[in-house]
């Protein structure tokens, strides 16, 4: 691995929940990106486990999805030798910085997150502190590391904001300890709809199994799913979201997954029908998946590989963090010793 801070390269940062499948939406919309930006950023992806219990989970389960999120990431082209991949609560400063950083954080500003607002609904009467804690110990995920960048879904933009707040607001009454991070959404495009109604986007969470493909379905699904896509009765290949939103969000998947462009791809299907349209599109993410599946499951089966990586790179991550919460912790008039 190359030292970690060479001063002219940029920090990215960001996080996924070890929340089992991930769909294509994901990975067009999110991890793939994470892997171009790796070449250019001192990168850090961390599989947010912290995050993960605000809602009930499965203790078994959540240890199994960890190594499952790790094995996946490392398969969809994040380098260990470039990027540092690490589990959240390996790295006990995210907690501490949490704790200091909830001092400097209002009640009102948790209470407008429209993701604290959706979830706490779903949960009924007994709301977990922690889920309201949630975007402060996001922030932490962020201010720990001098992060520049966040490369973010849509969603997770009134959190970042709240940690630009947040890093502001402690620098102001404490002096300069964090550096203010931005959102980064990537290419546009990268919106993937669910294929049953395409004015949603896509979700691991939908009832509807046909409306998503896992990152780990096997071909056959992939075809048949695509199949089943919710298209229009014009029967013509052409981009437009608005009349459109089915056809124009598998030719956006289709361009993701060959790289092509949408006018390249209205061409490849003049005067094709809807079936040939739609079986390509499945072959092509079909095809897309299959080496990432391969490398899937083999790194799966080697639970000392991950567990080295997963170990190595949490003391490097804590080695880093260290440094930011040793200054926080000055600043707000701990003792040093
Ligand atoms: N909350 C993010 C999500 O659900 C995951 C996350 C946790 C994250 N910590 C982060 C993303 C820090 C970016 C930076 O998608």
């Amino acid at each position: 691995m190359k030292i970690i801070e060479i001063p002219d390269k940029k920090i990215v940062y960001s996080g996924i929940q070890p929340s089992g499948t991930f769909t294509v939406g994901n990975y067009f919309g999110a991890m793939k990106n994470w892997v171009n930006l790796q070449e250019d950023y001192h990168s850090l992806f961390c599989v947010v486990d912290l995050h993960a219990i605000t809602m009930p989970q499965n203790p078994e389960e959540l240890r199994r999805r960890t190594y499952e999120s790790i094995a996946l990431l490392l398969a969809l082209g994040i380098n260990p030798d470039k990027s540092i991949l690490y589990v959240q609560s390996m790295v006990p400063e995210h907690c501490e910085l949490t704790w200091i950083l909830n001092c400097c954080t209002y009640m009102g500003e948790l209470s407008r997150m429209t993701q604290f607002k959706d979830k706490s609904q779903k949960q009924g009467e007994n709301i977990r502190v922690g889920l309201f804690d949630y975007p402060v110990l996001m922030a932490a995920d962020i201010l720990l590391y001098q992060t520049d960048l966040v490369p973010v879904g849509n969603d997770q933009r009134q959190h970042v904001e709240l940690a630009r707040d947040i890093a502001i607001r402690f620098n102001q009454q404490f002096g300069h300890t964090f550096k203010v991070p931005e959102a980064y959404f990537g290419e546009s495009g990268a919106r993937i709809m669910s294929l049953q109604e395409p004015t949603r986007k896509m979700s691991k969470s939908d009832d509807n199994l046909n409306s998503f493909i896992s990152l780990l379905d096997d071909p056959k699904t992939i075809i048949k799913k695509f199949k089943r896509a919710v298209t229009d009765s014009e029967m013509a290949v052409y981009h437009d979201r608005e009349k459109k939103p089915g056809v124009s969000n598998l030719m956006e998947i289709y361009a993701c997954a060959t790289g092509n462009c949408l006018d390249d791809i209205t061409t490849e299907f003049e005067g094709k029908g809807y079936g040939d349209f739609k079986a390509a599109v499945g072959e092509a993410v079909a095809e897309t998946l299959l080496p990432v599946q391969r490398d899937y499951h083999r790194l799966l089966k080697e639970k000392d590989y991950l567990k080295q990586i997963m170990r190595t790179h949490s003391e490097k991550a804590s080695m880093m963090a260290w440094k930011t919460l040793a200054k926080a912790r000055k600043q707000v008039g701990f003792v040093t010793v």
